[in-house]
């Protein structure tokens, strides 16, 4: 479904990603770990088209998107949902989902869209009147998965949906992602959470200085020494592995 080649980005003059490789099978979970910095955000910003692709192919679905105008790469079934900041504060719950629906053509199927919604993150629901800038960080996080869902989407890209959550939202959360894998997409999360997200996924990549260093089946990366050495930098304490 996405496949990821010798990818080459940054910002400005400054390199990020030094020939990045990966693929996302279709209907599959794939978790990108790596610590602070080393590009994680960096990949799903040039698969969006936030940021531009210096070198090297993202293809989606059979096709060539990099550099494409974001809005096209959504249109085309890509969607990126960023903790906290794809929310409009001074918008209602309701507001921010019909925002997400943009791209629909008719007004059912955005309300379809609202109450499948509404089905995985019931919550939601609950807060519908409520504004975004009042909810709490786990319903934050909710609405900023249920608004990337409103676009029927292929394949959402989550950065660090576990983000200053409390375990038992996260767990919550985690749950609905893989209900949502279930019901047909396919998802690319970004976490620091590494068991979590290793339980989750089928599929890790861990990145370092810009490139794909490890990869492999989630239950083998679980027990890889080198999993806690990326992903700590080498040393360090194993408590968050
Ligand atoms: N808009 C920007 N302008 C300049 N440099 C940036 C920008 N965004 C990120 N960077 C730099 O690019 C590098 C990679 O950042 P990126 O956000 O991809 O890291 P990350 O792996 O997602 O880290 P984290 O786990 O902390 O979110 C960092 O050194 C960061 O400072
Ligand atoms: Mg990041």
């Amino acid at each position: 479904m996405l496949k990821i080649k010798n990818l080459i980005s940054g910002y400005g003059s400054v390199q990020i990603l030094n020939g990045a490789n990966m693929k996302v099978d279709n209907q599959s979970i794939v978790a990108l770990l790596g610590g602070n910095g080393t590009g994680k955000s960096t990949i799903l910003k040039a698969c969006s088209g936030i940021i531009r692709t210096w070198k090297g192919s993202i293809n989606f679905n059979g096709e060539d998107i990099q550099n494409l105008p974001p809005h096209n790469i959504v249109e085309k079934g890509l969607v990126q949902v960023t903790q906290g900041k794809d929310v409009f504060p001074a918008m209602t719950v309701l507001e921010n989902l019909r925002l997400g629906g943009f791209t629909l053509k008719s007004k059912q199927t955005l309300n379809d869209n609202i109450e499948k919604v509404f089905n995985y993150f019931p919550r939601l629901n609950e807060r519908k009147s409520q504004l975004a800038a009042t909810l709490s960080g786990g319903e934050l996080q909710m609405l900023c998965i249920g608004r990337g869902l409103m676009s029927n989407p292929k394949m959402i890209m989550l950065d660090e949906p576990s983000a200053a959550l409390a375990p038992q939202i996260v767990l919550d959360i985690f749950k609905n992602i893989n209900k949502i894998r279930k019901d047909g997409l396919t998802v690319l999360v970004v976490e620091q959470n590494v068991r979590m997200a290793l339980l989750l996924a089928d599929y890790g990549y861990v990145i370092k200085d810009g490139v794909i260093n490890v990869e492999g089946e989630s239950k083998k990366l679980m027990y890889d020494e080198s999993v806690k050495d990326s992903y700590l930098g080498g040393g360090g304490t194993t408590a968050n592995v």
